[in-house]
């Protein structure tokens, strides 16, 4: 009896080997795709390296690719948490020795739209190249030639991932890959064949969001594999909203409380009449939206607005309900400590209405921070406060200053189930539990009495 389950366990164990055997083979396989030795079939232009450098921007490397302590643009070395550990972006700049300056066209394709590192083996999808898989070869060889022409090479070692054994085994990412990420040829040349829509500006949007621009990495939700779950609009959860680092990702489909001007003007400029960017849309607008064309950011919004909306989830404006709001603020009278808290602190710059100031105060009536499902973005903006980006569009600092050391956990938790539940907005209540986690998890010094001075100054 014990020397056959003995045998047993030893054919089960040789089994396994194989299998594990052949699965590390077949991934081997899988990583062959693409042609390493591909060349430009473009003369490099000066106009080449200059679209070349537009579409960096619209694809963001700037943000992954440069460490924030100081680091230069595109050496790399920037920690980005994953589920399994710390993966460091890569120097992409053409340094032959450290960077991508060796690298043949064919291998910088292989890389960015199927994931595909210079050894053959699999990147993490920290890398966002399921969505870059939709960028076609004409804008692939632009950026190529920036790279190599437009950017300057910068001496500076890959760090080390900081992920344990065995996770840190590549080879079963490209069976993750060949899983969840499309195939490039399957949709390279998005830009005139997602035209199933006769209209071109909603096409070249649907190539932009979809592609370059990833916005999906953040907007859409992500399956329990960390894949997206969905990667264009045949999907219904596609852009449908997440969290990232415990800040409210907003769903964008449709986004039925703007205008398509309000949609364009906020990511070019990072405010519009009813809102300003905060959170990590602020690295977004200002180091990638706020550079692309008017043309591009308008067929962005036609895109996002083309998307259905959930419309059960949205927010509705009740001018009746918002009215008895600013009523009961304007007359001070039995106000809750949450109404009072907002007319002592908020109302200078938000107004009784919530309405804020168009381009200068944010609207707390309908924002979507505000409504979000999980408050955490807007106890750490109320905490820590906030500052809009500076564009070239919109050149002037707006810092709302913070909180922190003037409310206690109790009073920003009334404070936020007030602004949750004020005017039309119908979100759940705050406790001040949830209030504690998010200062613990603030810096030691807010921003606040900083921007504060800093807003007199203009
Ligand atoms: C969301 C973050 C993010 C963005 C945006 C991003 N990258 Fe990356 N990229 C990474 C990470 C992380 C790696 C390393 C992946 C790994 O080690 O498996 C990487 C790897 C690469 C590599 C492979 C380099 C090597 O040495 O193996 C290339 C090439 C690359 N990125 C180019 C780009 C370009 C070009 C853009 C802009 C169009 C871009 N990346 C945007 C995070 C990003
Ligand atoms: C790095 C993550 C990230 C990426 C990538 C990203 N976003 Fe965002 N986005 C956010 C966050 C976080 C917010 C919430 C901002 C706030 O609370 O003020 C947001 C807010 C927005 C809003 C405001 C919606 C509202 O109702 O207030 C729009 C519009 C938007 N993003 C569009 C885009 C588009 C278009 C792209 C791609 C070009 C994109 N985002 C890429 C994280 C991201
Ligand atoms: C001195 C003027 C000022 C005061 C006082 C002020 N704010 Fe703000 N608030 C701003 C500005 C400016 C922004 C835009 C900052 C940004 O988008 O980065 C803002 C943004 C916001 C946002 C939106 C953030 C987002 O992600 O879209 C919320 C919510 C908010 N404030 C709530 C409050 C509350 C609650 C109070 C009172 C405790 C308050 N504010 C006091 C100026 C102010």
């Amino acid at each position: 009896m014990k020397s056959r389950s003995r045998s047993l366990l030893l054919i089960v164990l040789i089994a396994g080997v194989v299998i594990a055997l052949l699965a590390w083979a077949i991934s081997f396989v899988l990583n062959r795709s693409g042609d390493a030795s591909a060349q430009l079939t473009q003369q490099v232009t000066p106009e080449l390296v200059r679209k070349g450098e537009y579409l960096a921007r619209v694809g963001d490397c700037v943000a992954c690719h440069t460490s924030h302590e100081g680091g230069k643009a595109f050496a790399g070395g920037l920690g980005i948490e994953s589920p399994i550990g710390t993966i460091y972006s890569t120097n992409i700049t053409p340094d032959q020795a450290t960077g991508i300056g060796r690298w043949t066209y064919g291998e910088f394709e292989r890389a960015m739209r199927r994931g595909i590192g210079h050894d053959g083996s699999a990147l993490y999808p920290a890398m966002p190249y399921p969505s870059y898989a939709k960028t076609t070869d004409a804008d692939l060889q632009a950026l190529y030639a920036y790279f190599m022409k437009g950017v300057a090479p910068v001496e500076q070692k890959n760090k080390a991932n900081d992920i344990p054994w065995p996770l840190s085994i590549r080879w079963p990412l490209a069976y993750w890959r060949s899983l969840f990420s499309p195939a490039p040829q399957a949709s390279a040349g998005a830009d005139a064949q997602t035209a199933t829509t006769d209209d071109a500006r909603i096409a070249r949007g649907a190539y932009l969001v979809q592609g370059l621009g990833h916005c999906g990495s953040c907007h859409t939700p992500r399956a329990l594999t960390m894949q997206e779950k969905g990667l264009d609009e045949q999907s219904s959860t596609y852009l449908a909203g997440a969290e990232l680092n415990e800040w409210a990702v907003p769903a964008i489909r449709g986004i039925e409380h703007w205008s398509q001007e309000d949609l364009v003007e906020y990511l070019g400029s990072g405010r519009n009449r009813m809102a300003s960017v905060a959170g990590e849309m602020k690295d977004v607008v200002a180091n990638s939206t706020s550079h692309m064309t008017d043309e591009d950011l308008q067929a962005m919004a036609a895109y996002l607005k083309s998307l259905e909306a959930d419309t059960e989830r949205a927010y509705r404006h009740q001018p009746e309900r918002s009215t008895a709001t600013s009523d009961k603020l304007t007359a001070a009278k039995d106000l809750t400590l949450g109404e009072r808290l907002y007319v002592d602190n908020c109302n200078a710059c938000h107004f009784v209405s919530g309405g804020g100031a168009s381009h200068v105060f944010p609207r707390l009536d309908g924002a979507s921070v505000v409504n979000a499902d999980n408050p955490s973005a807007l106890i750490h903006v109320i905490l820590a406060g906030a500052q809009t980006p500076s564009t070239e569009r919109s050149p002037s600092i707006l810092p709302m200053p913070g909180f922190a050391k003037r409310l206690d956990d109790s009073e920003v938790a009334e404070l936020a189930s007030f602004l949750r539940q004020g005017w039309s907005n119908g979100a759940s209540a705050v406790d001040a539990e949830q209030v504690r986690k998010v200062r613990s998890l603030l810096s030691h010094d807010p921003v606040g009495e900083r921007t504060l001075e800093a807003s007199e100054a203009q």
